[in-house]
């Protein structure tokens, strides 16, 4: 069988090298992909935009692409999903009402609240006078959130009352697009975050290995938070009572809801969760798809080839299907360019990527690009560097290793990367 990947980020090119190690996947076809997918053997990228649905279409029908996988959030919210699997082709990702649960916080929170999952009390404003007299009423710590799509930028962690009273401000005059016509004000938790990524075909939902990311850009977890600079799994935080309780509380009364509202909701449930210090799970937000960077930690501890996953869910068959799993664990150390995630320069050469990759790590690319027989940055985040290993603390080392073959100017990452689980196993 071949298939089609949407995307270009790292976990575009970790969902395609998960593909190709199935024997059943002969060719993979990344839309538009980056320099990591073009080197991939077996791998190939397809200069197109990945909103050009029509044009995804006609490339996968004609070339025989039958299976379709979609890595990010923006063309599931405009309903990829529905317009490819009108054209007869399977598609792994969400339809558009199921994307909903990322694009829109309200409506995540909303269905929340009908389920009865653990989450952020919260209270939604179409109204900036009205928002801030809630804000008033509230004081901080407060999050605010831009309702919609808003590249990872919309959320406001307000320590002050000022500063809670600027972002709602900034969504009102329109800082985030539509995406900020509708504000979300809700509770401050404490605790630490975690990433619960599932799969589901709308009936049976499992979870896949428990991930955490560093989501700051400086070591400590300070600093402005980025895409997410480090993952590693399966972190011993979601102890299996914990994840017992996630599967109970969490996934299957979404996936139940959904369904109750007519949504038949296949493709990845990820459930952004804060243990709090009780040690309670709660929902800090829905996404609908894979995690970047938890994929490169999970997706190559996975045993079960993906492709059998991914077609369980899109044939109803989950139920019958058991998950298997590499003992051990996996470290995922991204490498930036210098000044994300503000601006940052792209077009540096890369250097070392095959002493990195003769290491045992796995060098997955998020933003590169070929340039003759070169490897070039082209994006904040340029590479994704997975350590593996018996312990956390050889899985990091792996990773470390590796990346000190490698080479750019300005490159930037974090050298603490796993620093709450070095140690645990
Ligand atoms: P979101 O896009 O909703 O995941 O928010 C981005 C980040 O903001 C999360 O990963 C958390 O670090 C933080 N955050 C969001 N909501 C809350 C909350 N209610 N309490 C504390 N931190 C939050
Ligand atoms: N690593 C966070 C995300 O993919 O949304």
């Amino acid at each position: 069988m071949k298939a089609l990947v949407v995307g270009s980020g790292g976990r575009e090119h970790t969902l395609a090298w998960s593909l190709l190690r199935s024997p059943k996947i002969t060719e993979v076809v990344c839309v538009p992909g980056n320099g990591g997918t073009a080197s991939l053997p077996h791998c190939r990228n397809l200069a197109m935009n990945a909103n050009d649905f029509e044009g995804i279409a006609r490339f996968a029908l004609v070339n025989n692409l039958e299976l379709v996988v979609v890595g990010p959030e923006q063309p599931l919210a405009e309903g990829i999903t529905d317009y490819l699997q009108g054209q007869g082709l399977k598609v792994f990702g969400p339809c558009q009402a199921g994307a909903q649960i990322e694009a829109s916080k309200a409506w995540a929170k909303a269905l929340m609240v009908e389920a009865g999952i653990p989450t952020a009390r919260a209270a939604v404003f179409e109204d900036e006078a009205a928002a801030l007299a809630y804000l008033e009423q509230q004081g901080a710590p407060i999050v605010v959130k831009a309702d919609g799509l808003a590249a990872g930028k919309g959320v406001t962690v307000a320590h002050t009352l000022e500063e809670a009273t600027q972002a709602v401000t900034e969504a009102f005059s329109g800082k985030f697009g539509a995406a900020g016509n509708q504000v979300v004000i809700e509770e401050f938790m404490t605790g630490q975050e975690a990433s619960v990524l599932a799969v589901t075909d709308g009936q049976t939902i499992r979870p896949l290995v428990p991930a955490q990311d560093h989501k700051a850009i400086g070591e400590g977890d300070t600093g402005p938070n980025t895409g997410g600079m480090g993952a590693y799994a399966p972190t011993p935080v979601l102890s299996a009572a914990l994840m017992e309780r996630v599967q109970q509380q969490v996934l299957e009364p979404a996936i139940a809801t959904l369904r109750r509202r007519g949504i038949d909701y296949r493709g990845v449930l990820y459930a952004g969760l804060m243990i709090t210090p009780a040690g309670e799970p709660k929902v800090v937000e829905f996404n609908c798809r894979f995690g970047d960077p938890e994929t490169q930690a999970v997706l190559p501890l996975l045993e079960t080839p993906l492709d059998e996953v991914i077609l369980a869910c899109i044939e109803g068959r989950l139920e019958s299907l058991d998950l298997q799993w590499q003992a051990g664990a996996a470290a995922c150390v991204v490498v930036a360019a210098e000044g994300y995630p503000d601006k940052f320069p792209k077009g540096m050469a890369i250097e070392g990527l095959d002493d990195a990759a003769a290491t045992g790590a796995l060098v997955f690319h998020s933003g590169t690009r070929r340039k003759g027989d070169s490897v070039v940055a082209d994006g904040g985040r340029v590479l994704g560097v997975t350590g593996l290993g018996d312990t956390f603390e050889g899985a990091i080392a792996n990773a470390y290793t590796a990346i000190d073959k490698i080479c750019f100017e300005g490159m930037y990452y974090r050298r603490d990367i796993g620093y709450r689980v070095k140690g645990l196993s």
